[in-house]
């Protein structure tokens, strides 16, 4: 089937993670952090994702935003930050305006233009979701933000991906979903998406059931893989 829906993973895929740490790094009230940022937006990753993925397990449900907090807590207090409020409160405030990968804005374009539905599928909070998307002004191009709120599980439970089908009544095989995520999009590959990995840093791949069907180094190349 041709693609006629391109759903995109946020955290990560469109908006850059590590720009809150970078950022605040270089503004004179965090130059304690000005060498050991990328260690703080690892860990902080790491740990948000890893909450995710274990309140899934045992139905401890709470929304993105209390895991990011929480990812957070512990990557300053495994970094020696964790009396730094200020700190704190400023990382906290610089991932509600996260910066989207250069990208971004004439992908989207190109796909609007070619006729095809465009939507974000995420763990994120709805509020979260449309301050990121606000902020990076990529709105107009987008039909939906798509948050596993609606179904009070995270990725990669398949109720998620459920939420794409029931929105734009597509067969999973039209979907092109794409994820920086390699858990994700091979989650996404098992669910019968054709999916698109996004392999900025050049990782290995995840040794999942799934695998995904395109590896591209940024997101420049979705148009074509869409066929847009
Ligand atoms: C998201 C996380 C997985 O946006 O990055 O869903």
């Amino acid at each position: 089937m041709p693609i006629t829906t391109c759903i995109f993973d946020a955290y990560g895929t469109l908006f850059d993670v590590a720009a809150a740490a970078r950022q605040a790094a270089a503004e004179p009230d965090f130059a304690a952090i000005k060498d050991t940022w990328p260690d703080i937006a690892e860990q902080w990753r790491l740990k948000q994702l890893q909450y995710t993925w274990l309140r899934a397990i045992t139905g401890d449900h709470t929304d993105f935003w209390r895991v990011t907090q929480d990812g957070l807590d512990w990557a300053l207090q495994k970094t020696g930050h964790d009396n730094d409020l200020t700190l704190r409160e400023r990382l906290l405030a610089l991932y509600w305006e996260l910066q989207a990968y250069p990208e971004v804005p004439a992908m989207l374009q190109r796909l609007k233009s070619a006729g095809l539905n465009t939507a974000i599928l995420s763990n994120g909070s709805p509020d979260m979701l449309n301050g990121a998307v606000q902020s990076a002004g990529i709105g107009n191009v987008l039909d939906d933000c798509l948050s596993v709120e609606s179904v009070g599980i995270f990725k990669p439970d398949a109720r998620v991906y459920d939420l794409v089908g029931a929105r734009f009544g597509c067969a999973r095989d039209e979907v092109l979903f794409v994820s920086s995520n390699g858990w994700d999009a091979a989650g996404a590959a098992g669910y019968g998406f054709s999916t698109v990995w996004v392999n900025r840093a050049g990782e290995p791949m995840d040794r999942l059931p799934s695998v995904p069907g395109t590896v591209l180094g940024d997101l420049t190349g979705i148009p074509d893989v869409a066929g847009a």
